[in-house]
């Protein structure tokens, strides 16, 4: 499948890492029925350009270069209060000469802080331009096309970044991701029987869907809610799968039955911590020296765990974990995964 005729910034050398994680697939196995885990690997994701990169760097290549086609001189996007995504846009606004102003939706009271760390500090480093905070529930679009309208005003040219870069354009980035993978496990021989992947905005997972059905990619993907149960994120996948299937011209019909998410370890709220969040943090740091983050990765890792002592991840199966990134919120939770404060259970 050829993506060259979308224009695309490139904010990455080559492709992420594929790393076996032998250490921590052994503790796991120690906690699974019978002693008996899958074998788990990593894609590292946290490795993309835009450093401390994520899954965002990939939509925003193909999203900032439609932006730069339009001729805007600002990007307007929005997120919860440790947006990782905001971030990621800010770093490619600041790369291209861009300005960039934010709606921050306070998805938990009094989470937000202008002199906060983790993000909120990056915002402020990076010189974000404008951050407009509204209380939950706010129609987000809305509120980034008065922001728009704003600099419309003023004579300059907006382009609106919908939450989390997930639409059909900022999908492609994860076609790309697939693309690269099936590339990656050709040269290195390799096989696996299952991705786990974080399910938020939808973008990562549809939009990997999408790539794995244009290439005939044949490995169930097992999406972890980070903010919803399946029965209202399953939908938002198969929307973003087929946006995306639909935009590449690929006349395929994205079957319902193919967007598996799992729900629960997002629990109690999103971005709110919980024990096996931190559990799953404490692990691959400690085993294999490898940061997750507590509001996505930590508990999309949380999800991978549980499966495994369930069984529904078999102890045959060699597992890729799809790192999305992440790592600046860790330091607005230090405490919290170092286990020196209470959180919610289970
Ligand atoms: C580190 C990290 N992982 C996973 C996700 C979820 O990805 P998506 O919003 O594409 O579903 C996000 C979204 O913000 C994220 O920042």
């Amino acid at each position: 499948m050829d993506l060259s005729r979308f224009p695309r910034r490139r904010y990455t050398e080559g492709a992420t890492p594929l790393e076996p994680l032998p250490r921590f697939s052994a503790q796991l196995a120690a906690s699974c029925p019978g002693g008996r885990g899958p074998e788990v690997w990593a894609k590292r994701d946290d490795m993309l350009g835009l450093f401390p990169g994520g899954n965002k760097t990939r939509k925003l290549e193909f999203l900032v270069a439609e932006a730069l086609a339009q001729g805007a001189d600002t990007l307007v996007t929005c997120g919860a209060p440790q947006s990782n995504h905001c971030r990621i846009t800010l770093a490619a606004a600041a790369r291209e000469g861009l300005q960039c102003r934010f709606v921050i939706e306070e998805r938990v009271l009094g989470s937000y802080s202008a002199q906060g760390s983790g993000n909120h500090f990056m915002f402020r480093l990076m010189g974000v331009e404008a951050i407009t905070v509204v209380p939950a529930g706010t129609p987000m679009a809305a509120a980034m096309q008065a922001v728009a309208d704003e600099l419309a005003a003023l004579g300059r040219k907006a382009y609106v970044i919908p939450g989390g870069g997930s639409n059909a354009l900022g999908g492609l980035g994860y076609v790309a991701c697939a693309q690269e993978l099936q590339q990656q496990c050709f040269e290195r021989g390799l096989r696996f029987d299952r991705v786990v992947v974080g399910s938020g905005s939808s973008g990562t997972h549809g939009g990997l869907l999408a790539g794995f059905l244009g290439n005939h990619i044949d490995i169930p993907i097992t999406g972890i809610g980070v903010s919803r149960d399946p029965a209202d994120q399953e939908p938002l996948v198969w929307k973003e799968a087929q946006a995306v299937c639909d935009l590449l011209g690929l006349g395929l019909a994205v079957p319902r039955e193919a967007v598996v998410s799992i729900g629960g370890y997002w629990q109690p709220k999103y971005s709110v911590p919980n024990r096996r969040m931190v559990e799953a943090v404490q692990m691959l740091a400690r085993s294999e020296g490898l940061l997750l983050d507590p509001v996505y990765t930590g508990k999309i890792m949380a999800g991978l765990i549980g499966l495994a002592r369930e069984g529904v991840i078999a102890p045959h199966e060699r597992v890729l974990f799809l790192h999305t990134g992440g790592l600046p919120s860790l330091h607005a939770f230090e405490g919290v995964v170092l286990g020196d404060a209470d959180v919610a259970a289970p």
